[in-house]
C-alpha cells in the first residue's frame, strides 16, 4: 500500500510510530521499502556521508536530484520526502520553483529547515506537503551543539512548531534537543513529531543510515549500530585481495567452460593458422 500524509499523520492518533531513514541510493530503497519503512528519506547528509562534502552546506539542486531519481526508481510502497539544500528556499518563488523539480522526479514532499514561515505557506497553497526541521539545523548551524537547552531557547522551540504546524506542514523533525523538551513539543501538536537525537517520545525516529549500518566510522550517541559495515566490508575486500593474490579466486565454481566440441573447432582453427602464419613467415 502506497503511504501518504493522510497515513501519516493517522499514525500519530493511533499511537502507531513513524518510522523514517535516509536513503542515497537505489539498493538501499529497495531494502528500505521492502522493511516496510514509512518514510524513505533522501537527506543533504548525503553530501557528508555519500559524497565526500566537508559539510551539508555544498550540496546542490544537481546532487539531490541525482540521488532523489536513484532512490524513487527502488521505492514503491513508503513516502518518498526530499530535503531542500542550502540555498534553495531563500524567498517563496525560488522555494517552489526548486520543489516542483523535485515532485516532477517523483518525491511525495519535501522538507526544509528553520522557521520560514511565509515560504512554507506559500508552497502549502501551492498544493506541496512540506516537512518542517526544527533544533538543530545543520545548513545553519555549523558547530553541532544541543538545542534548547535553556529556558529561551526551549521556548523559541516550541513556539517555532506551534507556528510551523499552523503554516500547514504534515510532520516535523527535532533534531538534537533535550528528551523533555522534544516530549512537550509531541503533546502541544497534532502533526507527528520525527526525533534525532531527540530522546524517546517523539511520534516517529529518523536516523542516518550510516550511522545505523556502521558505515559512519565514529558511534554516535544518539544513533545505535544495528549492522557492522566498516569491519565486514573491509574484511571482505582483504580476503578478496589475498584470495586474488593466492589464485584461489576465481575457483572452478566461478568458471564459464565453453562445450567440448566448439573448443576443438577453435583449437583446429587455431593450429591452421599457426601454420599459415608459419609459412607466411
Ligand atoms: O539530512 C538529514 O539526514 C537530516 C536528518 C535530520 C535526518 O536532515
Amino acid at each position: 500500500m502506497k503511504k501518504d500524509s493522510k497515513f501519516l499523520i493517522s499514525k500519530k492518533h493511533n499511537q502507531q510510530k513513524v518510522t523514517v531513514l535516509t536513503c542515497y541510493d537505489y539498493p538501499t530503497a529497495v531494502l528500505e521499502d521492502k522493511a516496510g519503512i514509512d518514510i524513505i528519506f533522501v537527506g543533504d547528509s548525503v553530501g557528508p556521508n555519500v559524497l565526500g562534502y566537508k559539510s551539508e552546506i555544498e550540496v546542490t539542486m544537481d546532487d539531490m536530484i541525482h540521488h532523489l531519481k536513484a532512490v524513487r526508481r527502488g521505492v514503491t510502497d513508503a513516502y518518498l520526502l526530499v530535503d531542500m539544500p542550502y540555498k534553495s528556499y531563500e524567498t517563496p518563488e525560488q522555494a517552489l520553483k526548486n520543489t516542483n523539480i523535485f515532485i516532477s522526479n517523483g518525491a511525495d514532499g519535501i522538507k526544509l529547515e528553520g522557521a520560514k514561515e511565509k515560504v512554507i505557506k506559500y508552497l502549502v497553497k501551492h498544493g506541496i506537503e512540506v516537512a518542517g526541521h526544527i533544533g538543530l539545523n545543520p545548513q545553519t548551524h555549523v558547530i553541532k551543539s544541543i538545542q534548547g537547552k535553556t529556558f529561551e531557547s526551549a521556548k523559541e522551540l516550541i513556539e517555532d512548531a506551534l507556528i510551523l504546524e499552523k503554516a500547514g506542514i504534515i510532520i516535523i523533525f527535532i533534531e538534537l534537543v533535550p528528551e523533555e523538551i522534544a516530549k512537550i513539543i509531541t503533546e502541544k501538536i497534532s502533526i507527528p513529531t520525527i526525533g534525532i537525537a531527540a530522546g524517546r517520545f517523539c511520534d516517529g525516529q529518523v536516523l542516518v543510515v550510516n550511522d545505523m549500518l556502521g558505515i559512519t566510522p565514529r558511534k554516535l550517541k544518539h544513533a545505535k549500530w544495528y549492522h557492522n559495515y566498516q569491519d565486514m566490508t573491509y574484511q571482505a575486500i582483504t580476503k578478496y585481495k589475498e584470495e586474488v593474490e593466492k589464485r584461489l579466486f576465481p575457483a572452478e565454481e566461478n568458471v564459464i567452460h565453453m562445450v567440448r566440441e566448439e573448443l576443438e573447432k577453435i583449437n583446429i582453427w587455431i593450429e591452421y593458422f599457426g601454420r599459415k602464419k608459419r609459412d607466411y613467415i
